[in-house]
């Protein structure tokens, strides 16, 4: 290794602190929920509310490595080079130097510390547009710096422009992206085919409104390079899982199973897999607010990568246990100093994957052989129909019903069954599975004892009714109190409601009438809740609120009642609002700095 993770680490914090900067250090990777994102996707997320204006106790100049995870790349793991968690090395100016500073300084940690050659660096900058002009100051800095002419490109604000995706009132701008050729040894390589990008630096000047940019009172710098990415590239390595991050863990599943890495192929697919989703695990799961498997929100995001892992350790020819062995890995060698509070959960997230890995092993096997069953009976149709008909087309599509089929009895999440199909060259009728789910949820609304338990899910009526009526809450805050009020958590039971959401202060005895009028009126007015699926796009355009977690173009379920609530989510629901009752507050309290809890039932 030329460069260690661990020295990395320090290069990054050591050059930023020489320059004034104070290391804030990184916090929880799960979202505050404040600006409706699941996990922290970049190392500013946390910091939004300073970038914004508000004074961070530790000053103007702050750096980090913060820890980051992208579910957009699930599909894409197996790969060398996409994760699902990565850290992020970051240095901010809120309201302090700009972009004179900021070239200077990236250049000079590129150049002198990380020993790149000026020469083949290549650097982007914004075209500009009407929301924002070209950015032809940073291009001069560039230049002066000693980048060549040409090696400096304006591109438009697909490229050149940086924003969290999907969120309202939150600060971006245009970037500066930095690129250097992946075979450094290329001779004159070209942009941006040779290039890999190596990290940006986004000059945060304006609020993203719902209908446009407003420019921010003070100018920020968001400094952002992958950590994952950087240290590959420095070692003149072309395969992520090469790095000191993953070496002995690739080296124990190798010992385990048998079988070596660099043979490529289906198994080292496999070891990619579980490697990475097993770090996501431990990351996860030790968090300082850390979640566990469930069949919701986040919970539901690490029950598929903790599932995906261990069926990868069977392909492997490996049993579960070795997600645990690798878990002790990355807790004890690799994250120790970085992050010691996964030492100090060990056993307990050990124990958890344990856990999950005995749930899901009790009913993998009977859920294989029963999806074995479809794809037999399908090939049986296929191959009864060419018999008489020589110009039939083969079917190629799992039946949706028995997708659901598999979910609800046996658990295994839809992607497992698309994951599975696809080895076979089949698809799975995913509408249709979506229709058998609600078709499902509507069965246990009317069931008479009003308790419905089947394989991974379990809802009330009750808790049903509960559920719509946190959309009403939800709505309702937001209209009394202020539009920023978002969903922090909730929690239902059958006898009442609770939900936390960010508020600065206690609720005055005016405020919570005015939210429980307003509640009861939608329940009076029994408005239907109504349930679309549409494009992550769509649901953006149409203003839902919620987790923007999934992938682009990937569907995503909706329920809106009337104009007053629209809301992703994946249900259930009840089909109109009169139902509910009488809505009442019982209680509204601190839950933990900045965010207040509501507690409520249904009379
Ligand atoms: N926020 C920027 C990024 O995530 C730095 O790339």
């Amino acid at each position: 290794m030329k460069i260690t993770s661990k020295e990395l680490r320090q290069k990054w914090i050591s050059f930023y602190e020489k320059n004034g900067h104070v290391n804030v250090g990184a916090v929880s990777l799960i979202g505050d929920g404040s600006t409706g994102v699941m996990f922290n996707v970049a190392g500013m997320q946390p910091l939004m509310p300073y970038l914004l204006g508000k004074p961070h106790p530790l000053g103007k100049r702050l750096c980090n490595v913060q820890g980051c995870m992208r579910t957009v790349d699930i599909d894409s793991v197996g790969d060398a080079s996409h994760f699902t968690f990565f850290e992020m090395m970051g240095n901010w100016s809120l309201g302090d130097y700009f972009k004179k500073e900021k070239t200077a300084w990236t250049f000079r940690l590129l150049t002198e510390e990380f020993g790149l050659d000026k020469d083949k660096l290549c650097s982007t900058v914004f075209e500009g547009n009407d929301s924002a002009p070209r950015d032809t100051e940073t291009a001069e800095l560039l230049q002066g710096l000693g980048i060549r002419p040409e090696h400096i490109f304006y591109l438009p604000k697909e490229d050149n422009w940086w924003e969290l995706e999907g969120t309202v009132g939150t600060p971006c701008g245009p970037d500066n992206e930095w690129f250097y050729p992946l075979d450094s040894e290329k001779k004159n390589p070209v942009f941006p085919d040779d290039y890999v990008e190596i990290g940006n630096d986004v000059y945060m000047q304006y609020k993203k409104m719902a209908a446009g940019y407003e420019p921010l009172d003070h100018k920020n710098v968001d400094t952002g390079f992958g950590f994952d990415r950087m240290l590959l590239f420095l070692n003149g390595l072309n395969d992520g899982y090469k790095t000191d991050l993953f070496l002995p863990v690739i080296a124990k599943l190798e010992a385990l199973s048998g079988k070596r890495y660099d043979d490529g192929g289906e198994d080292r697919k496999a070891v990619r897999i579980i490697a990475d989703h097993t770090r996501t695990t431990v990351m996860l799961i030790g968090d300082e607010q850390g979640i566990l498997p469930s069949n919701t929100g986040a919970g539901y995001i690490l029950r598929r990568l903790m599932r995906r892992a261990i069926r990868y350790c069977k392909s492997l020819g490996v049993s579960s246990e070795a997600m645990t062995e690798v878990a002790k890995i990355f807790i004890e060698q690799v994250y120790d100093e970085a992050y010691p509070l996964l030492k100090e959960k060990e056993g307990y997230i050990l124990e958890e994957i344990k856990k999950e890995a005995d749930r899901f092993e009790s009913t993998l096997a009977q859920g294989i052989r029963e999806f074995e069953k479809c794809v037999n009976g399908l090939e049986r149709k296929n191959a009864f129909m060419a018999q008489s008909n020589p110009a039939y087309v083969k079917e190629t599509v799992i039946g949706g019903k028995q997708a659901f089929r598999l979910y609800d009895t046996y658990g295994f999440p839809l992607e497992l069954t698309e994951e599975l199909a696809a080895e076979r060259g089949l698809s799975v009728d995913t509408a249709g599975f979506d229709a058998a789910f609600k078709e499902h949820q509507e069965k246990s609304r009317v069931l008479p004892t009003g308790q419905f338990k089947g394989g991974l899910e379990s809802h009330s009526e009750m808790a049903t009714k509960y559920h719509t009526a946190t959309h009403l809450l939800n709505a309702a805050l937001k209209q009394v109190l202020s539009p920023d009020c978002n969903q922090k958590g909730s929690n239902i039971t059958d006898e009442r409601m609770r939900f936390d959401f960010n508020f600065p202060r206690p609720m005055t005895a005016e405020e919570i009438a005015a939210v429980e009028a307003l509640v009861n009126e939608k329940i009076k007015e029994d408005i239907p809740v109504v349930f679309r699926e549409m494009s992550l796009e769509e649901a953006r355009k149409e203003n839902f609120v919620g987790v923007f977690d999934s992938k682009y173009g990937e569907k995503v379920k909706t329920y809106s009642i009337g104009e007053f609530s629209k809301e992703m989510c994946g249900g259930p629901h009840v089909e109109r609002t009169g139902v509910l009752g009488k809505f009442k507050i019982a209680k509204e309290q601190s839950s933990s700095a900045g965010v207040r809890r509501i507690k409520a039932i249904l009379e």
